[in-house]
């Protein structure tokens, strides 16, 4: 893979407009936006196309809406994005059309405008090339800065990127210079952590680590399917016990490609799921069949810390417990901080991605001290599965 990409660097932006896809797919409450961090990371970009003359035309979805739905409109969004930015941002109710037209002639340079949620038109997930050809009248030049949302091949992430020319924004940058450092040119040796509930949304994942990372540790919910593949009894746990084979399988690849495999040797067990439930640990071998296993235990957290200390670089999905009810976080954060603590410590590069890990290192208070953590759900999967990025590759030059 070249890494050609033209950045903001090449980019002549005085009066020109801009248009520039972000991920502003926040998570909302009662309209309230419970974690700003997409919003905050695409500042930098807009800054400095507006900084430098340009014309932002926002472009970006909200939801997954059929149809246009007032619910999913991304004006409230706009109006926090204008908060963070301490500048005004235009709306407009339309992303194409004269709606559209109207607000981006009406700009000057530096201005801003966010244009209304892109998936309320059927155009945008089919890619189709009218509504590309729609969109790229508003624009001069395409700036794609939403990584998280690259693994779509939607019209504003990759057609627009072939119909205009197009360059990557400084988070999307940011974000392929961390993940080339994390699998595609690590320093060595790699120890990759995944954990989350289930082997059978990880198989593709699993499968491509085992042949390009040093040591996996296998955590959370899936480390009970493994460890249920081998004989073992795991009691009422969460288990994918028709996945035995597939356990096996990427075990045997594993020693073939001389990939550790890293499964706890204890486990925090309780007989209900829940918060503050009475719990005792056991070896991976006596798990009792009454109870259930919700956490690493105390020497799986060693053996995945010394794991941690031989690696040079760490990539990490998903938690090794159930982190959402203590006390079962307990070996997740124990790890988190131990990562965090190396990297501090210049001898770790760490790079953590997908929903619950970012919530997880979060909880843990060490999100900052991580090398780089990815706002990308879907898209930090696919990259861990060693899959194209439709809107990456839209990116490269031929
Ligand atoms: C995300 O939230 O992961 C991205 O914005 C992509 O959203 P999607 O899964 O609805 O395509
Ligand atoms: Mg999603």
């Amino acid at each position: 893979m070249s890494n050609a990409f033209r950045t903001l660097d090449q980019a002549d932006l005085k009066g020109k407009r801009v248009l520039v896809r972000v991920d502003l797919n926040v998570p909302m409450e009662n309209g309230r936006i419970t974690d700003a961090t997409r919003i905050e990371r695409i500042l930098p970009t807009i800054r400095e196309i507006a900084e430098g003359g340009g014309r932002v035309v926002l472009l970006a979805h909200f939801g997954r809406p059929k149809g246009r739905d007032p619910k999913e409109s991304l004006k409230p969004v706009g109006e926090a994005l204008s908060g963070q930015l301490g500048r005004p941002v235009a709306f407009a109710e339309d992303c194409i059309g004269d709606a559209a037209a109207k607000a981006v002639a009406a700009l000057k340079d530096g201005d801003v405008l966010l244009l209304e949620n892109t998936r309320f038109h059927p155009g945008e997930e089919k890619n189709d090339a009218t509504f590309v050809a729609e969109l790229a009248k508003l624009g001069d030049i395409y700036v794609n800065d939403a990584f998280s949302a690259a693994h779509r091949a939607h019209a504003s992430t990759e057609g627009l990127a072939r119909k205009l020319p197009s360059y990557a924004g400084r988070t999307m940058q940011a974000e392929l210079d961390a993940l080339t450092k994390g699998l595609e040119a690590p320093a060595r040796p790699v120890v990759a952590i995944v954990g989350g509930a289930k082997v059978s949304t990880k198989i593709d994942l699993l499968e491509n680590l085992v042949s390009r990372v040093d040591a996996l540790v296998i955590g959370g919910g899936m480390a009970n399917t493994f460890v249920a593949a081998t004989g073992l009894e795991v009691g009422k746990s969460l288990a994918e016990h028709d996945l035995a084979e597939t356990a096996l399988r990427i075990v045997a690849k594993a020693r073939e490609t001389g990939c550790a495999i890293i499964l706890p040797v204890d486990g925090v067990c309780a007989y209900e799921f829940k918060a503050g439930a009475v719990n005792h640990t056991y070896g991976i071998e006596s798990i009792p069949g009454d109870q259930m296993i919700l956490d690493v235990g105390s020497q799986s957290v060693e053996r995945i810390n010394a794991a941690i200390n031989d690696a040079k670089t760490l990539v990490w999905n998903g938690p090794l417990g159930a982190f959402e009810i203590p006390p079962f976080d307990q070996g997740t954060v124990a790890a988190a901080r131990h990562a965090a603590e190396r990297t501090r410590e210049g001898k770790l590069v760490s790079v953590a991605g997908g929903g619950d890990t970012v919530a997880a290192l979060n909880h843990a208070g060490v999100a900052e001290a991580f090398t780089y953590v990815s706002t990308a759900g879907g898209a930090f999967l696919e990259w861990m599965e060693g899959k194209e990025l439709p809107g990456v590759e839209a990116l490269r030059q031929a």
